[in-house]
């Protein structure tokens, strides 16, 4: 509707100033969303034309006024320099549910990224270490990306770049000959690891030979020792047995799990061209490239003892990932405390003369999420851990239902959905930047704007289609003309400019917060009219908008990760 509404006002500028030139091309992006409904369902600001008509804004818009004349339109009205369109109400219903219907789960698709692929990295969690809180947000932002960038025709890449390399894994080792066996570590998972890693630590202050036995054994996994890597192959193991369980809970795939020593033997050829790029400087004794010119602390590329570091594997996966998925955009969802490291490694891509990196390397960064008021401690014991809170959330779904309906069959599913949807929903709420405080109260509160809410609403969708009888009259669009079936109407005509929007900005709250609308608009309706009314074309169309509502709320469910229970 807003390219008809654009192209529309193209013709009345060329009919009302058949000569005129040098004007803006493109007027749908000039189109505005009135603030209030009574002022118009689009409002088209005359202002941008005002210096290639020699005219004013408010002299513009009513000399355009005056030409306008269309089925779709019912009326034009001219406030300040603004041309208001006010829609034919009966048309826009008949228009926007034909269009919708034609294909429901389509809704706020596209092919913009048509022919173009997207690397996606998110999650990246570090082996032997738990998986808290801490890891929530890249998970549910970057899986919630994938589904946005899928939906508008992008090939997607998913990579979770697993923090497996590191001298601890050294320690760890040394640990486990000494202390560890193979069960516990089995039956343990990463909580034993950790055991394992904190007694490292004790012991060495006692101990210091045990440093040397643990820079031996890294050594030796460097090497490619068998035992080593058996163990720390094992240790990666296990450590992913238990994320996948959280992945499962989370329905989060991942297409590539190449994580950092993934880059061992493709390091070697950037030093080289870093090297002879002349972009390489000692320090101490260590190699870095220097980007002061550019504001920022060095990259450290080698220490001294020739060891590669986080950012040598950052550049390495970059090149690797270009070369082998020819990416249009690759996306690091990592917070924004590493906002410097991709700075630095973006730029030093670009002083290598990769020059994708400039436009297509984008960090997608989010703020800290804290729990029930308190910040992520990282002291063990205070962390909360992933699987931890969506099995809470799960069991405080379960007693909310078990009040609210008693006799609904599937509850465990039902409650693992809706649990799991407050979680995930509440983590997708706010634009990414912003910190989040994490509250059980507000998140399950079928109330407020919440996940439980939504898929409370589609639920309700799908109870009202369900309990319907059989009609077989045609719908009565003038059935549709009210304030809150237009409201509706108009929210579902733009969920498909929201998720371009989202993927635009690689900003799913954007989703989050028009599927939200949605649900309040349907719910608004349902309270004030009657579905099934007498009048069977009537009751026809009130029920197509109801489906209509329902695919798109389930596509909107989707798009940032949450299921959609028919009942609840
Ligand atoms: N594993 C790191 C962490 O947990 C995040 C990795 C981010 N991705 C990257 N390509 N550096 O903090």
């Amino acid at each position: 509707m807003k390219q008809r509404i654009a192209d529309l006002a193209g013709e009345m500028i060329s009919g009302a100033f058949p000569d005129a030139q040098g004007l803006p091309e493109d007027l749908a992006s000039l189109l505005e969303v009135p603030p209030d409904p009574a002022m118009g369902d689009y409002a088209f600001p005359c202002f941008k034309l005002s210096k290639a008509l020699r005219m004013g804004p408010p002299m513009i818009a009513k000399k355009l006024s005056e030409s306008v004349q269309r089925p779709e339109i019912a009326r034009v009205e001219c406030v300040g320099g603004y041309l208001n369109f006010f829609f034919n109400r009966e048309n826009f219903a008949r228009e926007m549910l034909s269009a919708i219907m034609k294909a429901p789960e389509k809704w706020g698709s596209s092919e913009d990224g048509k022919g173009k692929t997207a690397c996606v990295e998110y999650s990246s969690i570090n082996i032997a270490k738990r998986f808290h809180l801490g890891h929530l947000s890249t998970t549910v932002i970057g899986n919630s990306l994938k589904r946005i960038y899928d939906f508008q025709g992008w090939k997607t890449v998913s990579i979770n770049h697993l923090g497996d390399w590191g001298t601890q894994f050294g320690k760890m080792i040394c640990a486990y000959k000494r202390w560890g066996d193979k069960e516990t570590v089995e039956a343990g998972g990463v909580d034993e690891m950790t055991r394992l890693y904190v007694r490292f630590g004790v012991e060495a202050k006692q101990n210091p030979a045990l440093e040397d036995e643990a820079r031996a054994w890294f050594k030796k996994i460097e090497d490619g020792d068998e035992e080593a890597l058996e163990i720390f192959h094992w240790f990666k193991d296990v450590t992913l047995r238990d994320a996948m369980k959280v992945y499962d809970t989370l329905d989060v795939h991942f297409d590539s799990y190449a994580g950092e020593s993934f880059y061992n033997d493709k390091m070697g050829r950037i030093i080289d061209e870093l090297n002879e790029k002349g972009l390489l400087k000692d320090s101490d004794g260590a190699k870095i490239v220097d980007l002061e010119e550019y504001g920022m602390p060095p990259c450290l590329i080698l220490k001294s003892d020739g060891a590669t570091l986080y950012a040598t594997r950052d550049l390495a996966a970059a090149v690797y990932r270009k070369e082998t998925y020819h990416f249009d955009t690759s996306l690091y969802v990592v917070a924004y405390q590493q906002d410097l490291h991709f700075k630095q490694i973006f730029k030093v891509l670009e002083l290598m003369g990769y020059d994708w990196a400039k436009d297509q390397c984008k960090h997608v960064a989010f703020g800290m999420v804290s729990y029930e008021g308190t910040a992520m401690a990282t002291r063990a014991g205070h962390v909360v851990l992933l699987d931890e809170l969506l099995s809470r959330a799960q069991e405080k779904a379960l007693a909310i239902i078990n009040e609210k309906s008693p006799n609904l069959q599937n509850k465990e599913e039902v409650a693992r959905q809706v649990g799991v949807g407050a979680v995930v929903y509440a983590t997708l709420q706010n634009n990414r930047i912003k910190d989040i405080d994490f509250w059980w109260d507000r998140a399950l509160n079928f109330d407020g704007e919440t996940g439980p809410y939504v898929q409370y609403t589609f639920a309700r969708c799908c109870s009202v289609l369900r309990k319907a009888p059989a009609i077989t009259a045609a719908p009565a669009y003038s059935a549709l003309t009210d304030d809150e079936a237009q409201a509706l109407l108009r929210l579902l005509s733009r969920f498909p400019e929201a998720v371009a929007e989202a993927c635009l900005r690689n900003e799913p709250s954007m989703v989050t917060r028009a599927t939200t609308e949605i649900a309040k608009a349907y719910n608004k309706y349902y309270y004030e009219h009657r579905i099934l009314d007498e009048d069977e074309s009537a009751a026809a169309a009130r029920l197509l908008l109801t489906d209509a509502a329902r695919n798109v709320i389930k596509t909107g469910l989707y798009l940032i990760g949450l299921s959609a229970p028919e009942r609840m």
